[in-house]
């Protein structure tokens, strides 16, 4: 599974794919005569969200005006309902940025409820972190400053993360991606391939195109604090099931984003193996050739693919991956799911790139000199035995040391870990070692699993959740306060 993956300095990844091309939606074939030239030529209904426009004019300053709203929005296209929305879009504006930027973000709570915005990933002090502890009331703003340390150009998102209501606040259209960039171009190593966003979510929704979201106590509402908010409707930037044109012989990066309450995402393309890059913290050392990759909620990861023989298609999907306690387990969750159309256009083939076989350097986290050496146990909707408490300090660390943390899960379904503020590395998993070096700040737990990972505190005192990344068990209380100082 793990195959070796670089054989040259530059290899070649030939991709054609002969297997899993779909027969041609009707008339496709037919219509061919009309899809000859040029980059059109195939339609692509794939679509990006906005990206959120810097107001200031400063090299290595952004300025950025955000505003969480009751907006109308066409969750289902032809329905406009109303939504909960950044800037009036699901999902939010992207928000890009690049290392070394000193960031500033005015955001505006004209929702209800009481809210915050959590940068989730994001190497940043404690008190821009967006965490419970610093809500922003109804009508209120706050302002959100930081700046983007040297090494983070990856993929990210942003979030609400106030006290019990999260699930609520993202189902209703809250969430958005956040991309971070080398400060030059040519340091990033896949400079010149055509890069895509996609945000994958699910959802339920009404007749009418709003939101169905459960009413407290009701029937649903007990399945999803005990599986997790799943929908049965896919999206991938709020659509379903969009296109992507792709020119035979191009490679494409796709920067994928699990954003979804709970739901966990086994990705695969028939008949043709996928070019791992990145994860959450950014891209490799080196790629890596999979068959599937899992990604857990919250968790991204970054691929790369190849356009086929001109005109065929493939899809990917997501296989099926249980994740569930036999008890609350769908009934459909053993059927694959399709996400996403690749369309091979008809233009000429364009010279095969090729993958860069080094990405960039990653140190692996020394773990010589282990200041600490921690068990965290999840079971059903706690953590170490106790549910939340904003008030009390679950593990305090020291700054300038390095920790290894053992997580544990001790039940029958899967929960993902997520840690604020700090990235981490995966050392082994149930024993075996992790067999390359990677950025993570989320990290699956299967049902009686055993993850380690190693942190290392470097600044940024304060206080820093961590907790279960399935919605429903965060509000539940399924999180723990880390103190630094
Ligand atoms: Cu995605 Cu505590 O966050
Ligand atoms: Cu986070
Ligand atoms: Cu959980």
């Amino acid at each position: 599974m793990r195959s070796g993956q670089v054989r040259s300095s530059h290899v070649t990844l030939t991709l054609f794919l002969a297997v899993a091309v779909l027969s041609a939606a009707p008339g496709g074939g037919a219509n061919r005569s009309s899809l000859q030239t040029g980059p059109a030529s195939t339609a692509e209904t794939f679509t990006s969200p906005p990206v959120l426009q810097n107001t200031s004019a400063k090299p290595g300053v952004v300025e950025l005006d955000l505003t969480a709203a009751p907006s109308r929005v066409e969750m289902v296209p032809g329905k406009p309902a109303t939504a909960w929305a950044y800037n009036g879009t699901v999902p939010g504006p992207t928000i890009e940025l690049h290392e070394g930027d000193t960031v500033t973000i005015h955001f505006h709570n004209k929702l209800a409820q009481t809210t915050t915005v959590h940068w989730h990933g994001l190497h940043i002090p404690a008190g821009a972190d967006g965490s419970p502890l610093n809500p922003v009331l109804p009508g209120g703003s706050q302002d959100y400053t930081f700046k983007i340390p040297a090494g983070t150009a990856g993929t990210y998102w942003y979030h609400p993360h106030p006290d019990m209501t999260t699930t609520e606040q993202v189902a209703k259209g809250l969430y958005g991606a956040l991309v971070v960039r080398p400060a030059q171009v040519a340091d990033d190593p896949l400079a010149g391939i055509r890069d895509r966003l996609l945000i994958l979510s699910d959802n339920r929704f009404k007749a009418d195109g709003s939101v169905d979201f459960p009413e407290h106590m009701s029937p649903d509402s007990h399945v999803d604090a005990e599986n997790g908010r799943e929908g049965d409707v896919l999206l991938v930037n709020g659509r379903t099931m969009p296109a992507i044109s792709i020119r035979p012989g191009e490679l494409q990066r796709l920067r994928i984003i699990n954003a979804s309450a709970a739901r966990i995402y086994r990705l695969a393309i028939a008949g043709q193996k996928l070019v791992h890059v990145g994860s959450d913290g950014g891209l490799f050392a080196a790629p890596r050739e999979e068959n599937e990759l899992l990604v857990a909620n919250s968790e991204r990861v970054e691929i790369l693919v190849r356009g086929g023989a001109p005109g065929t298609r493939v899809v990917l999907q997501s296989l099926p991956y249980d994740r569930y306690d036999p008890h609350t387990r769908p009934a459909d969750w053993n059927q694959p799911r399709d996400l996403l159309e690749l369309r091979t256009s008809t233009d000429a083939p364009v010279a095969p790139m090729t993958v860069p076989a080094a990405l960039r350097a990653i140190q692996a986290i020394d773990t010589k000199l282990v200041a600490a050496r921690r068990t965290i146990v999840f079971s059903q909707g706690l953590i170490n035995g106790k549910a939340m408490d904003m008030k009390r300090v679950d593990v305090t660390s020291r700054l300038n040391t390095t920790e290894i943390w053992q997580v544990e899960n001790v039940v029958a379904m899967d929960h993902p870990f997520h840690l604020h503020g700090f990235r981490f590395q995966v050392i082994d998993r149930d024993g075996v070692p992790e067999p390359y070096v990677s950025w993570k700040d989320s990290v699956n737990v299967p049902k009686h699993g055993k993850v380690r990972v190693a942190i290392r505190f470097e600044d940024f005192p304060g206080k820093w959740m961590f907790h279960c990344h399935i919605l429903d068990h965060e509000d539940m209380g399924m999180m723990g306060i880390l103190l630094v100082r």
